[in-house]
């Protein structure tokens, strides 16, 4: 075996890439480390413990080659080459920054603990998403705490562009790899060292070499801009609605401009996902702490442009239902923050279904891959608290929401059906056997813009199609 790798934490981001550079370097012996020992437990079985197309068949081939799954985090990051750090950087929840700064405890957590066990020198990879400048704070964390002169740490930043539900798409051919490090003999000696890995199946002009200081902050930029999109052709769906333009067909014409590009203009009931929230607040934070406040203010419009746009859909189904949805039974297809992940963190479910069950609704949710408990611990926890659930936060009464396991009872003597989620599935259920069984007039609002609303509407329904001109309808109940 040549070089060790640790990885300091098995989620979202820890598990895939490190399973990618394990099946890409059979000759890297590379241990996963966590202190969640379920987390730990699972990816030792095939039930992994994210959904992630493909996850497992990488997974399977290098499970127990070269890949490894551990809570023995002192033996094996003590023993590692390289340390990458994976750890959550969620949302600071109290304190100074609350409700925007990062909150760093584990990252911190996690350098304390490689200086404690270190005996010899490591390159430490910043894979978590960070404030910039926090490999300036590691590295004297990392300096102060390690007793052992020998021992040397070269920090680098090489943050990771995987989305969900593509991740191991992205990981197998990335636009691009990025490794931020210092200009130093030993600094230029560790990119070409973290290079080297990456070069096993990334061809080396997709992998840019930068400095600390750029690396962590075009992280924060790339979210903020791929989000600013997403709020920028959601605020259009908003004036589409208004003059009878579609965001579609508005979204086409623009894409078609090489300089705008096609990809991430699908106007949706907003963006969600543990990434664009986060680090757009993040970098709101940032700017302000410099004396930037045009700049935060610019990027914060990002965020309530898409605070905007869930409330406008929860508004456009409660005027569409004359105004009351008390006691109305309304089915929510998909709770997950985009299609093939299970993943619901900052889902626009979570605000939506709080919004109609503020109205009194009487909610059913179905999701491919959510599980009944995690939509009763989201719809409640407060907002910004899943990380550290507060003595404040009410699980919510089971009877308060249903959970179907299936589309048909979660429709059955529903009012109207929400499309949260771009489930490939939803396209193709038997909608008017769905029709049939749901109360009159029934309604649809797609929130994705995935159905075919022709269709549904020869079928009878009432159909909200997000961004597009409104039915007869609707315009003389919202209007
Ligand atoms: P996650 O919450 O799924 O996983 C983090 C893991 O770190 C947890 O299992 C936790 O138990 C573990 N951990 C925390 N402190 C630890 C410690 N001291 N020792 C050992 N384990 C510890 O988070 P994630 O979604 O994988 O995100 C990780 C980082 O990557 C974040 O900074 C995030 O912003 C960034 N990121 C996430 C995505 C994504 O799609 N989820 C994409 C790009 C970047
Ligand atoms: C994002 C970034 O894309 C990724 O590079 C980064 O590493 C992590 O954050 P992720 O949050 O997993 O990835 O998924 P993404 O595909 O970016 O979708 C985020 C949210 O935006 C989802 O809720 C999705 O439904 C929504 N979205 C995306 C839109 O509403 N419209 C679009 O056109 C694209």
């Amino acid at each position: 075996m040549g070089l060790k790798i640790a990885c300091i934490g098995a989620g979202y981001v820890g598990g895939p890439t490190m399973a990618m550079i394990a099946l890409k370097c059979p000759e890297i012996e590379v241990v996963v480390v966590d202190i969640n020992e379920a987390r730990i437990a699972a990816w030792n079985t095939d039930k992994l413990p994210i959904y992630e197309p493909g996850l497992l068949e990488v997974v399977q081939t290098a499970r127990g080659r070269n890949l490894f799954f551990s809570t023995d985090v002192n033996k094996h990051v003590g023993e590692a080459d390289i340390v990458f750090v994976s750890v959550n950087t969620p949302t600071k929840t109290r304190g100074v920054g609350a409700g925007k700064a990062a909150d760093l405890t584990y990252w911190e957590g996690a350098a304390r603990v490689i200086a404690s066990v270190s005996t010899k020198s490591k390159i430490i990879v910043e894979k978590s998403t960070v404030p910039v400048k926090t490999a300036d704070a590691i590295e004297k964390v990392l300096r102060r705490n390690c007793t052992d002169p020998n021992v040397q740490f070269e920090i680098l930043s090489n943050p990771e562009f995987l989305a969900e539900g593509t991740a191991i798409e992205d990981l197998t051919m990335p636009d691009r790899v990025l490794i931020g490090g210092k200009d130093t003999e030993s600094g230029r000696a560790a990119i070409a060292t973290l290079a080297s890995v990456y070069e096993h199946w990334v061809p080396k002009d997709r992998i840019l070499c930068t400095n600390l200081w750029s690396a962590e902050l075009s992280k924060l930029t790339a979210n903020a801009m791929l989000a600013q999109r997403i709020s920028s052709v959601n605020s259009i769906s908003a004036l589409c609605e208004a003059t009878g333009a579609d965001v579609q067909q508005v979204s086409r014409a623009i894409g078609t401009d090489s300089r705008i590009g096609s990809k991430f203009l699908n106007a949706s009931v907003g963006f969600g996902g543990s990434c664009f929230q986060k680090d757009i607040l993040n970098l709101v934070y940032i700017c302000e702490t410099v004396g930037l406040a045009e700049v935060a203010n610019y990027w914060q419009q990002v965020i309530l442009m898409n605070d905007y746009q869930k409330q406008r859909f929860v508004e456009r189904v409660i005027s569409a239902m004359f105004n009351t949805i008390k006691q109305k039974k309304i089915a929510v297809y998909g709770f997950a923050f985009k299609k093939d992940t299970g993943d619901t963190r900052e889902t626009p479910a979570i605000d939506v279904c709080r919004g109609l069950m503020a109205d009194g609704a009487n909610l059913c949710v179905y999701d491919p891959q959510v599980e009944a408990s995690q939509i009763y611990q989201d719809l409640g926890t407060e907002k910004f608290e899943w990380d550290h659930p507060s003595p404040r936060s009410r699980p919510i009464a089971k009877s308060a929401i249903d959970i179907a396991m299936d589309p048909v009872s979660a429709a059955n003597g529903a009012h109207g059906i929400c499309i949260m989620t771009e489930w490939d599935e939803f396209k193709h259920y038997d909608y008017e056997a769905l029709y049939e069984s749901m109360v009159k007039p029934a309604f649809i609002f797609d929130g994705r813009n995935i159905l075919d609303h022709a269709k549904l509407r020869e079928i009878g329904f009432i159909v909200y199609a997000l961004g597009k001109p409104l039915d007869p309808f609707l315009q003389k109940h919202y209007d």
